[in-house]
């Protein structure tokens, strides 16, 4: 969960202040991964110095305490190499001292950013100490930096002098856990070595120079000798990888090299998300687990620090699709509601080119050759955490209706826990907006390892999980950057709904039931941008009476119990009020006990064949002095608005639909209740955008 990010020019001329800004710039963009402190590590004036600016809090305070030192900005650089750091603290408080980047000594000899959790850390630590290395953090990440440096003086004691990557693969070898990894060090200048293991990185490229692929080191002779990357169309080219045992004499190497030999200019940029390289390059690498990118003299090298023989000898140049303008918050307060005002759009993107609605058909490019197998399934389980499940459980009713195919959903780190059975013939759905989510990655391992057909439904592109299943469906809503999930749910529910089109294609006794879906799909954009109208009076409602309150209840039955759910964890995520999403038959099982004429309650009651029941529950609120908020259809006159506190009408929809349009003003009231208390919503406290840890 941090941000890391990494900067090297190699015969491109740059001065202190630029490279500064560009390490600062890099860490605002992945701020949201962690905001608890920051750091940054580059040159000092001396050939083997490295300085180390570090602070507390977000990168406005790291850069005001970078800008107060004294250091001469404008000398310039024509190589060198700068990591940064933006954290979420899992080992150690956020003090200055736990602040990354970690270090080997005084000297800063080896300093390491790292997004992860080293799990033998104690172990390390303890071993370390022994040697006789001093500890100056509570966190795991400097035994990394320690490591390095005993692992590098021991390799000398022997007469040994390894390259950067060698000395990474060793390093590797002694830690387990999962890192996004950064390493800088005075004994490597201008060098950098990244790796990954559970943890996103990726690499983006900016070189005029027409590259090629070649090899530096060749172990393995079934893989092809050489790429003219210039020569491929959609890609830059593809990168030969360096297949290795876990020990460094088996490893080989290829390199980008420029096609004349002649070393040429290049800038590369180490990522946890592309949204931080875009504004520098398209051109980007994702590493695989076990890569490590070795960057020195303008070339990039990938090793591998395991041999894996399932994966592939090569990696892909990728041209992003993504545009700076879309991770930038424009006219809007914050990442979250301009989030929650793309719904239009993004829901229609999730449906763009997809569903024709003229044919009433649905087609998933990336399910296609996938859909027979999916429909002789078992039983279709899907899986996920937080939001992302909401919009499983929002969603599973209309998948068995139209599947026919029993549906269950599960939180990953509980399915995980159970170690629940799976099976062959199962089909396991992953739905995550960030597609890194530590949990449902372990759930997707576990799912493999047991041969189960898996298929992501993901946002993020290039990410583990839409990697790692066999099939898949992007749902396209764009990157999102605020914290707390919403233009992702919506696109999510959509995008399953359309995968339970598709698989019941086929079926003749749904032909009504679809047609009817995929014309209330078509209006769903414009029903958004009618609901988002409430927000003025929204606003109104979410001032003191009801902001100040310690608690809320959610009362949603049928398909409005995820949006209940869902609600709930808005509210309590962005404004720190609590909030209970209840099913509303549940009601008089207990949580009734707790209305009184204080307590505030939101009750779902748009139309649907349980309207009557969810009617009979209002009323048990109101019987007790209760004062709901009621969400109701426009121009509904069959529900009575008398002791309500507030009454919010959204259009109305087909039944199984209706959750993505009474979830908007769930995430507008929770919106306005965080802003009228002074929350900073895209930064809530202790939380953090995504979780890469378990
Ligand atoms: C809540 C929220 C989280 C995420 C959860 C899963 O607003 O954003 O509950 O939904 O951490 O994340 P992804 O979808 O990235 O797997």
């Amino acid at each position: 969960m941090c941000g890391i990010f990494g900067y090297v020019n190699y015969l491109v001329e740059k001065t202190r202040g630029e490279i500064s800004t560009n390490l600062i710039d890099g860490l605002r963009k992945l701020e949201y991964r962690g905001y608890d402190s920051a750091g940054i590590a580059i040159d000092g004036d001396k050939p083997d110095e490295t300085l180390i600016v570090r602070q507390i809090g977000k990168v406005a305070a790291l850069k005001e305490e970078y800008d107060s030192k004294d250091y001469n900005q404008d000398v310039s650089f024509v190589s060198h190499a700068g990591i940064a750091h933006t954290r979420w603290a899992t080992h150690g408080q956020p003090k200055q001292i736990n602040c990354h980047p970690q270090r080997s000594d005084v000297n800063n000899e080896f300093v390491v950013v790292h997004n992860g959790i080293i799990t033998n850390f104690r172990e390390l630590k303890t071993l370390l100490i022994n040697k006789g290395f001093k500890f100056e953090s509570d966190t795991d990440t400097e035994c990394i930096a320690k490591l390095f440096k005993h692992v590098y003086d021991t390799n000398l004691k022997n007469g040994n002098s390894p390259d950067f990557n060698e000395l990474m693969k060793q390093v590797l070898f002694e830690i387990d856990g999962s890192y996004g990894l950064l390493v800088k060090s005075i004994h490597y200048p201008n060098e950098v070595c990244a790796t990954r293991k559970g943890s996103p990185l990726l690499v983006g490229v900016k070189t005029e120079r027409k590259l090629k692929v070649d090899f530096v080191d060749v172990e393995f002779p079934d893989v092809e000798s050489s790429h003219d990357i210039s020569a491929k169309k959609e890609d830059l080219g593809l990168l030969p990888v360096a297949q290795g045992e876990s020990s460094l004499r088996h490893s080989q190497s290829r390199a980008f090299l420029s096609e004349d030999g002649l070393p040429q200019p290049a800038e590369f940029f180490l990522s946890s998300d592309p949204a931080a390289v875009i504004q520098h390059t398209k051109k980007v690498l994702f590493l695989e687990d076990d890569d490590i990118a070795h960057i020195y003299d303008g070339e990039l090298h990938i090793h591998r620090a395991r041999k894996d023989d399932n994966l592939s000898a090569t990696r892909a140049i990728q041209t992003l699709e993504l545009e700076l303008a879309q991770i930038m918050k424009g006219p809007y307060k914050h990442f979250m509601q301009k989030e929650i005002f793309e719904q239009p759009e993004s829901t229609f993107n999730t449906m763009r080119g997809r569903v024709d609605f003229i044919n009433h058909r649905v087609n998933l490019g990336g399910l296609k050759s996938w859909l027979t197998t999916i429909r002789r399934c078992r039983r279709i389980i899907m899986i996920a955490c937080g939001t992302s499940y909401h919009s499983c459980l929002a969603t599973r009713s209309i998948f068995e209706e139209l599947t026919e195919i029993p549906v269950s959903v599960e939180l990953a780190s509980d399915f995980l826990d159970r170690k629940s059975p799976v099976f062959r013939d199962d089909t396991c759905i992953f739905v995550s907006q960030s597609g890194e989510t530590l949990d449902s990655m372990l759930a997707l391992q576990y799912c493999l390892e047991r041969d189960a057909l898996t298929v992501g439904v993901v946002n993020s592109v290039g990410s583990s999980i839409s990697r790692s299943t066999h099939c898949g469906v992007h749902i396209n809503a764009g990157p999102e950057i605020g914290v707390a999930s919403t233009k992702a749910y919506t696109s999510q529910y959509i995008a399953l709904v359309m995968i339970a089109l598709s698989l019941s294609d086929d079926r003749v006794s749904q032909i009504q039931r679809r047609h009817e879906i995929i014309e209330g799909l078509q209006k769903i954009p414009e029903q958004i941008k009618k609901v988002l109208t409430l927000e003025e009076s929204i606003k109104s409602l979410c001032t003191e009476e009801l902001s100040t309150q310690k608690s809320l209840l959610l009362l949603g039955r049928g398909y409005q119990h995820a949006t209940a759910l869902e609600g709930a964890l808005k509210i309590k995520e962005i404004s720190y009020i609590h909030s209970e999403g209840v099913l509303a038959g549940e009601l008089k099982h207990g949580v009734l006990a707790l209305v009184d004429d204080q307590l505030p309650i939101i009750a779902f009651a748009t139309r649907d064949s349980l309207f009557p029941k969810v009617i009979n529950s209002i009323e048990q609120v109101t019987a007790r002095s209760g004062r709901p908020i009621i969400i109701k259809n426009e121009g509904d006159t069959g529900i009575s608005a008398e002791r309500a506190l507030a009454v919010l009408e959204v259009p109305q929809t087909v039944d199984c639909l209706q959750g993505l349009l009474n979830v908007i003003p769930l995430q507008l009231i929770s919106y306005w209740l965080a802003v009228n208390k002074g929350i900073d919503v895209d930064f809530p406290r202790n939380l953090a955008k995504s979780v890469t840890v378990e």
